[in-house]
């Protein structure tokens, strides 16, 4: 474990990309590979999780090879195998975790179980060092939440959603709209040729606590339009999802400021596949210079807003270094949350 440079191999699958990356000393990549499986899950709109488990298997071995090829690394000189135990599909879980836990019996190297949402919040460390403390605005297609950071690895979330995740919404709203499933980069394309004529509710935006609440947004956008079908209008797709996102954003934004005004830190970091929102990065980098905080603004690039395994080292990083490791027993936890790793 004193082998120079630290190299982990990281492994995620606990949704609908197979992903298996080398990363070094916790925030370079050497090897990032993504398989997705998208395709064949848009003709259900949403992730069927017995066609996801399949796709994980056909795919983690070639994606080991080819992150470890990619990197131009042999086993015998990476540190340690990181791998995903939560929060996702269990069946995708598993497969991810017996890669991981092979591979690491195999090689003789220690594992580390790391926490799917911290992988999405450590992805800010490939755009700067994280100084604490700092808020995390997680925003993914089964969370929202914001995680206020002490220090490396301690997670406090001061709010989150109460029924549906962000993503969530952008998704079943898109089926309204005849999108294909995932929907919400095409929702935030859509949203920037059109205007917000509709003033959807904002909820629980003046309320003084941080949690959210997305599912009457979403009722009251379904609504609209099915009258208006009954009616036989059919309105703007660019202005429905220019003030969908437009509450979407206002809350987010709204309450992330209000959270950094009662809870100063250094800097405040956006997570998750929602994150890569332009509407909600423009709106967030304006709300900040037009307030009288000083908080560092980080968002990491696109491709690694999505679930990679890239991310999921750079949270195995921190856990290496405090020796936090799994024994062969590890299992994947669904509804794993920062709460039970506390
Ligand atoms: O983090 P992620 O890749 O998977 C989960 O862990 O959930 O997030 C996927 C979610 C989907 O709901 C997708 O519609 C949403 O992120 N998403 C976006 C955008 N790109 C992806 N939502 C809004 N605007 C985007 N540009
Ligand atoms: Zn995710």
């Amino acid at each position: 474990m004193n082998k120079s440079p630290e190299l982990i191999l990281a492994i995620e699958s606990s949704c609908d990309e197979t992903s298996v990356a080398v990363v070094k000393d916790g925030h370079e990549i050497l090897s990032n590979i993504v398989a997705s499986q998208i395709k064949s899950h848009q003709r259900f709109g949403g992730v069927v999780p017995e066609v996801a488990s399949r796709h994980h298997v056909e795919q983690i071995t070639l994606c080991l090879r080819e992150a470890l090829a990619e990197a131009q690394v042999t086993p015998a000189e990476l540190s340690a195998v990181a791998v995903t135990y939560g929060p996702g599909l269990v069946g995708s879980l598993l497969i991810g975790l017996s890669a991981a836990k092979a591979f690491a019996w195999a090689h003789e190297l220690p594992l580390i179980p790391v926490n799917h949402m911290a992988g999405h919040i450590y992805a800010a460390r490939f755009v700067a060092p994280l100084e604490f403390p700092l808020m995390a605005l997680l925003v993914s297609g089964g969370h929202t939440e914001l995680v206020y950071m002490k220090a490396d690895g301690e997670y406090e979330i001061i709010g989150q959603t109460r029924d549906d995740a962000a993503g969530e919404a952008y998704d079943k709203v898109g089926r309204v709209l005849g999108l294909t499933y995932p929907s919400g980069k095409e929702i935030d394309q859509l949203a920037h040729e059109g205007e917000d004529v509709f003033h959807f509710p904002r909820a629980m935006i003046n309320e003084g606590h941080f949690d959210f609440s997305f599912s009457g947004l979403k009722s009251a956008f379904i609504n609209l339009v099915h009258n208006g079908e009954q009616r036989g209008e059919t309105y703007s797709k660019v202005d429905l999802a220019a003030s969908f996102q437009a509450s979407v954003c206002d809350v987010l934004i709204t309450k992330t400021l209000r959270a950094l005004k009662e809870y100063p830190v250094k800097q405040l970091i956006v997570a998750g596949g929602v994150a890569a929102n332009q509407g909600l990065r423009v709106g967030l980098t304006q709300a900040l210079a037009e307030s009288d905080l000083t908080t560092e603004l980080l968002i990491p690039p696109l491709r690694l807003c999505g679930d990679n395994g890239a991310m999921i080292g750079a949270a195995a990083h921190v856990q290496l270094q405090k020796g936090d490791f799994a024994d062969l027993s590890l299992n994947a936890d669904p509804s794993l949350s920062f709460q039970e790793m506390a």
